[in-house]
């Protein structure tokens, strides 16, 4: 791992590859563009608006991140996308009804530039959609080529020092691991005759890997964490994370979690449900991508709560999540959590939250924070799994073997450490040596 001035610079351009042209992305392009222009704040984006403690607090040390690390800026990047729909990133953000259009018609011009290429898909994986816009080859190794040839053309074009692929497209059916997955020979053989346990998703990060790019899975598909893909990643040297971006309900859930359990409040029951009428919450109507989001949600409270650990607060959690599909919303999601907790010789309380969010309002900066994180972990050389960036995701990716780390504040305290140790300044444990040291 590369540290302090030995750190690649963020110079040149930064190519953001983005798979799916919906309403997270052309969230995310659209903001993107406008704070680049001085028109807009990056609000909810820790990359850009939050601050790092250095040093003792007597230092009085607390640079914001983006220049404390060498970050890419926002006025370097360039985009390209896939999606199986024709519409520009203008028509696609329009559609999605995101932002306003005042908004959109004040970046028209560069939203309009970008175009979908051709996508790689199949209603097999996804089957609420059908698009037109989507590429034809002999079997999946083809197409995997077809994306290279895009990226190849795109980074010539654009001049791009280095790139990111984000997946920020429909979630995929639920797909259980399959032998094919193991080794890279046997996943590229598996490409050639078209298996079915070769899912859309894995082939644009095939393509990504192979290509030495890093591959970020903003949904809950079978993806990163098949054997092929993770060796493939430590091959090529590239860094890799997911998966599902923590927004909404799952955020909630581990800034809420990690606080009652660490004043050691039981809860026997958590019943979360939503309503959204966006393109997601369509296909996430289809039990079979439901699942694949369901599985993502559900795994975030028992690794908070260590029931084996504390069977007598957590053993018996009853833990239901449920996604309603009502179109009238948008985008405009309305969750509901009730919370049955138990406390002082095991009285129980309840507690109500209905949290109003705008999905992808919360998701377009956890977007930018991931790739220009991402950016920087290839700039230090740090390849494979991102642990030190599991604040971002619902249900974060482990090196093999471990149980991922949920509780936000523990995620938090390792990504500002990770920025430190980047940057060769001191650890902080919050111990406060310097005040029992002058006793
Ligand atoms: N918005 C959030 O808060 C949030 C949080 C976590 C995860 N996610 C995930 O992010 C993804 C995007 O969410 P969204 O709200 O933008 O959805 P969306 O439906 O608005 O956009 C997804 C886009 O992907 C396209 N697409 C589908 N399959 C494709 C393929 N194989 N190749 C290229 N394009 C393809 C669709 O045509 C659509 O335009 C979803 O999987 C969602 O579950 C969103």
């Amino acid at each position: 791992m590369l540290r302090g001035e030995n750190i690649k610079a963020a110079k040149g351009k930064l190519g953001v590859l983005l798979v799916g042209l919906g309403a997270v992305s052309t969230t995310f392009v659209a903001g993107v563009e406008a704070i680049a222009k001085g028109n807009a704040e990056a609000i909810g984006s820790v990359s850009q608006m939050a601050r790092i403690r250095l040093g003792k607090r007597t230092e009085n040390r607390a640079p914001l991140i983006k220049d404390f690390v060498p970050l890419a800026k926002l006025e370097d990047i360039e985009f390209l996308a896939w999606d199986i729909f024709e519409a520009d990133a203008y028509e696609a953000a329009i559609k999605s009804g995101v932002l306003e259009k005042t908004l959109l018609d004040s970046l028209e011009p560069e939203l309009r530039k970008l175009k979908p290429h051709k996508a790689v898909f199949s209603t097999d994986y996804v089957k609420k959609l059908s698009g037109t816009h989507v590429k034809k080859g002999a079997n999946k190794l083809e197409l995997a080529k077809q994306l290279m040839e895009d990226i190849d053309n795109f980074a010539k074009e654009k001049q791009l020092d280095r790139m990111v692929m984000a997946w920020a497209a429909s979630t995929e059916i639920y797909l259980e691991a399959d032998p094919v997955h193991w080794t890279i020979e046997s996943f590229e053989a598996a490409m050639k005759d078209n298996h079915p346990a070769i899912a859309p998703s894995m082939i644009y990060a095939y393509a990504a890997l192979k290509m030495g790019i890093p591959f970020l899975n903003g949904a809950p598909n079978l993806n990163l964490e098949i054997p092929a893909l993770r060796t493939l990643a430590e091959q090529n040297k590239v860094p890799i994370g997911g998966k599902d971006f923590k927004t909404g309900q799952t955020l909630m859930k581990t800034i809420i979690a990690p606080g009652l359990k660490s004043r050691m409040i039981g809860v026997n029951g958590w019943f979360s449900t939503n309503i959204l009428g966006n393109r997601d919450g369509e296909v996430l109507d289809d039990p079979e991508s439901f699942k694949t989001k369901e599985v993502s949600k559900l795994s975030v409270l028992e690794t908070i709560f260590e029931p084996d650990k504390y069977p007598l607060l957590y053993g018996d959690l009853y833990h239901k999540v449920r996604i309603n599909y009502y179109p009238p919303r948008g985008d405009n999601k309305e969750s509901w959590d009730n919370i049955d907790i138990v406390g002082w010789l095991g009285y129980p309380m309840q507690i109500k939250i209905n949290f109003l969010c705008r999905d992808s309002i919360l998701a377009a900066p956890v977007l930018l924070d991931l790739i220009l994180f991402t950016d920087l972990a290839m700039r230090c050389e740090m390849f494979g799994v991102q642990e030190w960036l599991s604040f971002f995701w619902k249900s974060p990716m482990t090196a093999v073997g471990l149980y991922p780390e949920n509780d936000l504040f523990i995620q938090q305290t390792k990504l500002k450490n990770t920025l430190r140790y980047m940057m060769n300044e001191d650890l902080i444990t919050h111990l406060g040596l310097e005040y029992y040291n002058q006793m």
